[in-house]
């Protein structure tokens, strides 16, 4: 046929609304970042997803993930300040509480000074207590009435020193150590250097 012309097809090319990519929510299609494909709390069982109040963790906290909530591995994390090395104790916990359902158990977190150990222990008495968890500072100011306290908790929190102390008398806290199925530990030089313990 003469004068046929080829039609150019306008811009855009998707001119149907199915044709359109689809825009996944997050839970569909989570974000890679740098390289790390990034997992959602909602990936957890219901009862632990109010204990992290954001929809994705971050890349470090999703390439430790595999391994923190999903194996009995030693790991050592080494990031910068700042960076959400909490939300892998946190994750560290909900694995604890998975595995040793029902059973008595303790969790030692180790944090370099007095001050850090009483923040920690009101934010996780706060978090973990609705899991059944309670949380109590086990550091130089625990006085005698206090210790009972902590031998009621599932989490203790303590500074290297207290921790030393007790390590060093440990036939008079066999039962407390023969409990302790998991041990964590928080250090910054810095901290180390400035803050009295
Ligand atoms: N996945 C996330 N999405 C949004 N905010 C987050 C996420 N993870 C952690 N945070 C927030 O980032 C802040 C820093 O986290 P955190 O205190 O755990 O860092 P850190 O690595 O332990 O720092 P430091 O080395 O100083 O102890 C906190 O306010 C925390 O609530
Ligand atoms: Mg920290």
């Amino acid at each position: 046929m003469a004068g046929r012309q080829q039609a150019v097809l306008p811009f855009p090319r998707f001119t149907h609304p199915r044709a359109q990519p689809k825009q996944l929510s997050p839970e569909f299609a989570p974000p890679i970042v740098q390289g790390i494909r990034l997992v959602a709390p909602n990936d957890l069982p219901d009862r632990f997803r109010s204990i992290f109040s954001f929809p994705l963790f971050n890349a470090v906290q999703s390439k430790c993930y595999t391994t923190v909530y999903g194996s009995d591995e030693n790991v050592v994390v080494s990031a910068p300040t700042g960076s959400g090395k909490t939300v892998i104790l946190e994750l560290a916990v909900c694995r604890s509480l998975l595995k040793c359902e029902g059973g008595q158990y303790k969790i030692v977190y180790m944090a370099p000074t007095k001050s850090l150990c009483s923040e920690r222990q009101r934010d996780w008495q706060a978090k973990f207590s609705s899991l059944g968890l309670n949380c109590a500072e086990l550091t130089g100011d625990t006085d005698h009435a206090q210790l009972r306290h902590v031998q009621n908790a599932s989490i203790i929190v303590t500074t290297p020193e207290k921790w030393d102390s007790m390590t060093r008398k440990w036939k008079d806290h066999a039962k407390l150590m023969q409990l302790v199925k998991l041990f964590l530990c928080a250090t910054s030089p810095l901290e180390l250097q400035s803050e009295p313990r």
